[in-house]
């Protein structure tokens, strides 16, 4: 797949003939203000959401510190070419197709008009969509580094996860070579490029699992209303925001001292599916509730305090309350990145939802960080509501940096 020159690729929106209309709507809701949400009498209605496109080209990739947007559709692929000269093609067409997609444009010549006996390049379910904030960031998982001659350029901070107490995964729902997260406030949108990436990849990679997700459970905007999980309270509030500079720095972006040179601007995610016991979490009275997280459940306040910003006093909490020790306090002062969604994939065989959180977090080093804090997790008063079925972790290269730089290009180019 060959890129064609953005004057010739109609853009979604010039496809259904937005025109005024579609100016008009995107001015007021730039100016803020015209969403409707759900609202309890406590509750502010939410910034309004543009629908804009977010900067493919940067430093860092998007979709790490950039706001977060409603929707996941996250896949980790196997890699099934042997030729690294082909795969090499296919991340420089993968770029240009996720290049074309977070701008709300088609992949390639697009849905329709082209070659009759062809099939189109674009699968078109997302015409007429605007590009609804839609981020594509890839990664790299520990078994790439196997393959393609790339042992020596596996990151040491790439370390493979060790085995947590409580945990019970799922191996076909766990690792990959390869991982998208693709986050978009449709999920049409969101749905619609991680299947064109699989297309374009189909005889060389190929799809060994995928998560979709809802209802973001973090929030990288701390001026926004904080969202709430599916225990019902509010998940984010103490997260690193995209505005703090100096904390991403500190625990978030690869360094030019931490190495390898190829992921300086780069970072690590841990995915991890965590199912939730919800029909017994919803048989647990409030105050055990409370107790488990160390908050309380409408203003989100830290256990002795007032206000969800209020500084939590840990000493106040339970022992075994979750902030207590996910606190940056209990764990020699490190923290994450956390951008996860929720989940709900029907039911189970026993008429129980398979719902839960879909755990993203992004760090600078995957020991200090995830596997820290989830070791200090193994006393935590929430394991008794949770579990661990899938996980992942993948080394994220730094960002595309210009129309002609491609996604991997640091890791399989000598140059950095
Ligand atoms: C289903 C599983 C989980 C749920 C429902 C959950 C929920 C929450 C909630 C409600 C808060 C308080 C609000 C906030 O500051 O965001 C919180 C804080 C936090 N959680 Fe979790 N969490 C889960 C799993 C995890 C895991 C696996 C980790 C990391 C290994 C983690 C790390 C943190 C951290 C670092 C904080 C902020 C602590 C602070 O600085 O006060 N959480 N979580």
């Amino acid at each position: 797949m060959t890129e064609t020159k953005d004057d010739t690729n109609p853009s979604r929106r010039s496809l259904i003939g937005w025109g005024g209309a579609g100016l008009a709507l995107g001015a007021v809701a730039a100016g803020g203000a015209v969403a409707m949400t759900r609202t309890g009498d406590d509750v502010e209605p939410t910034a309004a959401e543009t629908g804009a496109a977010v900067a493919f080209h940067g430093a860092n990739q998007a979709g790490i510190a950039t706001p977060v947007q409603d929707r996941l559709h996250f896949a980790a692929f196997d890699v099934d070419t042997t030729d690294r000269a082909e795969f090499v093609q296919m991340l420089k067409d993968w770029t240009a197709a996720a290049r074309r997609m977070t701008a709300g444009k088609t992949v390639g010549d697009g849905a329709y008009g082209g070659l009759a006996e062809a099939p189109p390049d674009d699968t078109g379910e997302a015409l007429g969509l605007k590009p609804s904030r839609l981020t594509l960031t890839i990664g790299f998982g520990p078994s790439l580094f196997a393959k393609f001659g790339l042992a020596d350029r596996r990151p040491d901070a790439l370390v493979d996860l060790p085995k947590f107490a409580g945990d019970a995964l799922d191996a076909s729902r766990s690792n990959g070579d390869l991982c998208v997260q693709a986050c978009a406030d449709d999920p049409q949108v969101a749905v619609h490029a991680i299947r064109n990436l699989a297309r374009i990849g189909m005889g060389k990679v190929s799809i060994r699992w995928s998560q979709l997700g809802f209802g973001k459970t973090s929030s990288t905007t701390p001026d926004a209303q904080t969202p709430r999980n599916l225990m019902g309270f509010k998940d984010g509030t103490r997260n690193i925001a995209g505005t703090e500079t100096d904390r991403l720095k500190k625990f978030v972006w690869v360094g030019e001292k931490d190495g390898p040179e190829w992921m300086v601007g780069g970072s690590y995610v841990v995915a991890r599916r965590i199912r939730m016991h919800i029909e017994t979490w919803d048989r647990t009275s409030l105050q055990e509730q409370e107790d488990v997280f160390g908050r309380d459940k409408g203003e989100g306040a830290p256990v002795g305090k007032a206000k969800e910003r209020d500084e939590p006093f840990l000493k106040a909490m339970k022992p075994d309350a979750h902030v207590r020790l996910a606190h940056p306090d209990a764990n020699h002062g490190s923290t994450i990145l956390r951008r996860g969604y929720s989940f709900t994939d029907g039911t189970d065989g026993l008429g129980r939802l398979e719902a839960g959180l879909f755990f993203l977090a992004y760090m600078r080093d995957v020991s200090n960080g995830f596997i820290r804090i989830q070791r200090n997790l193994a006393t935590d008063a929430l394991n008794e509501y949770i579990q661990h079925v899938g996980s992942a972790v993948f080394a994220v290269p730094p960002g595309v940096r210009d129309k002609d730089d491609w996604w991997g290009r640091t890791l399989f180019s000598e140059e950095a």
